[in-house]
């Protein structure tokens, strides 16, 4: 297994009023958009609030299905989800959404949810699930805290929670959803740090979501330009911040200060 997921022709309409007064009307969340996600890639996806982001997001980790288009892991179709295959797909496609607070169970400990989601895929027995606990939390930056409650941890060492507890599947493929939006900047660095170096440790794959480009930029090999559900532009990360082809990428990019003196001199001269 690499980790290729594959997104074709995928288009996501939502439906809804229709009361006696108002049409029905529909919204086009995602517009005929294929992407592809290399394996042990990091793949950003940016655009406005509202542009289609998560629920691109939340249909590359198969818990939405898109009205229609095809996606894939590693060539294999995605099953129907709630299907007997699809639960055991899951496991190679996590999911860490932006408030880890509500993603953790404030009645259980930390070490119990991760073993919890390792005995939900049948993953090893008592003694090795203890052990494999510790070592994910130890990788992670919590070791000997999985005794602990999630209100006893800030949100950084939350975030470094649920991110053990997706990990511990041994994912291929992981969608990170505004993860870092709602963390303080010095700890927003940190968890990136701690995804890149998880990346470069297992070569794991992320579909990295952010409105916010600065983030995007310190994690992304390429980066996908997202606009009222279409995908304007893609490229190499460095190739988007240095020459951007469409007014959209340029209009959001006005928003982030310039990482180097070159990076300035080029977006200057597209001025002048
Ligand atoms: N479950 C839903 N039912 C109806 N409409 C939805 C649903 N989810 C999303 N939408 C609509 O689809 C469009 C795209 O929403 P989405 O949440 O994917 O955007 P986003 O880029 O993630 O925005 P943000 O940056 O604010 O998180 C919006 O118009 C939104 O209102
Ligand atoms: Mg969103």
């Amino acid at each position: 297994m690499s980790g290729r997921v594959v997104l074709q022709d995928i288009v996501k309409v939502y439906r809804s009023g229709g009361g006696l007064f108002r049409g029905k009307t529909s919204v086009r969340a995602v517009d005929h958009v294929d992407i592809m996600l290399e394996p042990g890639e990091t793949l950003g996806i940016v655009g406005e609030s509202g542009s289609g982001k998560s629920t691109l997001g939340r249909i590359a980790a198969g818990i939405e299905s898109p009205t229609s288009g095809h996606v894939s892991l590693d060539g294999r179709s995605y099953a129907r989800i709630g299907s007997a295959a699809w639960r055991r797909e899951r496991r190679g496609v996590q999911m860490i959404f932006q408030n880890p607070s509500k993603a953790l169970d404030p009645r259980m400990t930390i070490g119990a949810q991760i073993g919890e989601a390792m005995q939900a895929h049948g993953l090893s027995d008592m003694q090795g699930r203890k052990a494999r606990m510790e070592e994910m939390l130890a990788l992670v930056g919590l070791p000997g805290m999985g005794g602990r409650y999630s209100h006893q941890l800030s949100g950084g060492q939350q975030q470094r929670a649920v991110i053990a507890r997706a990990l511990v599947l041994e994912p291929r493929v992981v969608v990170c959803d505004e993860a870092v939006s709602a963390l303080d900047v010095s700890v927003q660095a940190q968890i990136i740090n701690l995804l890149n170096d998880l990346k470069a440790r297992f070569g794991i794959g992320y579909l990295f979501i952010s409105h916010d480009l600065g983030v995007v930029r310190h994690i992304s090999d390429r980066i996908a330009v997202m606009q009222k559900g279409v995908i304007v532009e893609t490229g190499r990360a460095a190739e988007i911040f240095a020459n951007p082809k469409h007014d959209y990428t340029r209009s959001l990019l006005a928003a982030v200060p310039a990482a180097t003196p070159a990076e300035r001199r080029a977006r200057e001269r597209r001025i002048a």
